[in-house]
């Protein structure tokens, strides 16, 4: 049995897909809202919270292979809780800033989860994808109602990857051999900008999508009511406002994986185009 966390959410829902196509299986979504997941046909829904460890234990019996979506819940517990239930093998969903930007508070808190992995006697396959092509989801309620899509660091290029390609990698170290003990970098084929986000989305709706840049501290005010200062400030470091090369690198893990080349923005905006289309 594979249970994937976050199965409703970006990766999770196209791992399940992936996982499916491949004929793996048992499968196993965790989900806080079983009636509303929408899960495909074939993967059994389970209800469970990840910052409510407890309840996690009916999704976690009989589970060998354990796909994690980290900070959603006290992670050290959750790996505690899996290893008591007899899981084997974890793929677990941390962040390159751990390489790249180990001072942020974010990449710390992802340092000590893959460290107590590492530690818990269960096989491990970390994956530590750069910024998603889906955060420019973001922009939707605006591009929907045809107003201006606002961003800090209009120009500034980063290897955004698509959550497909992270459960494409995913999907491999869950249900082939080779990948335990290997922790990978995982990045799209090319640098894009906000700026280009914009335009791609632009270009797969058929339609002008204006875009200003705003400044840091604008850019700061609106996030920190919903994240905090210190998540905020994180964010806008990683996005623009401390970038260094470790992640600005193209990398070419997801082929290397996979077999299959990272799947450009441009791809991510085609595909979801509907997501901003009013
Ligand atoms: N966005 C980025 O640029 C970025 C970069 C590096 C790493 N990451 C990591 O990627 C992961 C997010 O992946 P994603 O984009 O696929 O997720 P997502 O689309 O944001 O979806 C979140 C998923 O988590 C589930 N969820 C939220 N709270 C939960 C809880 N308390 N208990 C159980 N499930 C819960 C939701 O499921 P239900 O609502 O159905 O319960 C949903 O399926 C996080 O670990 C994040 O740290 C993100």
């Amino acid at each position: 049995m594979i249970l994937v966390t976050g199965a409703t959410g970006n990766i999770g829902s196209a791992l399940l897909k992936e996982l499916r196509a491949h004929g793996a299986g048992p499968l196993r979504g965790l989900t806080r809202d079983v009636a509303g997941a929408g899960l495909p046909e074939g993967v059994e829904a389970v209800a469970g919270s990840l910052a409510d460890v407890a309840s996690l234990k009916p999704a976690l019996t009989g589970v060998r292979s354990l796909f994690l979506v980290s900070r959603l819940g006290p992670d050290e517990e959750i790996l505690e809780a899996a290893r008591e239930a007899g899981v084997e093998h974890v793929v677990l969903v941390s962040s390159i800033t751990v390489q790249t930007h180990s001072h942020l508070g974010p990449a710390a808190e992802n340092l000590a989860v893959e460290q107590a992995l590492k530690s818990s006697g269960m096989d491990w396959t970390i994956l530590r994808p750069t910024q998603f092509a889906s955060n420019s989801l973001m922009w939707a309620a605006s591009i929907r109602a045809h107003e201006t899509v606002h961003a800090p660091y209009a120009d500034a290029a980063l290897p955004t990857i698509h959550p497909a390609d992270i459960a494409a990698v995913a999907r491999v170290a869950l249900t082939e051999p080779g990948h335990h003990g290997r922790t990978y970098a995982l990045t799209g084929p090319d640098p894009v900008t906000a700026r280009q986000q914009t335009e791609a989305i632009a270009a797969a709706l058929g339609r002008e999508v204006p875009f200003t840049e705003i400044s840091r501290q604008e850019a700061h005010s609106a996030m920190a009511t919903v994240f905090g200062e210190e998540a905020a400030d994180a964010v806008l470091d990683v996005s623009g406002g401390d970038l260094n090369d470790a992640i600005r690198a193209v990398r070419d893990t997801v082929e290397q994986v996979t077999g299959s080349p990272a799947r450009p923005f441009r791809q991510w905006a085609a595909e979801n185009a509907a997501a901003f289309r009013s």
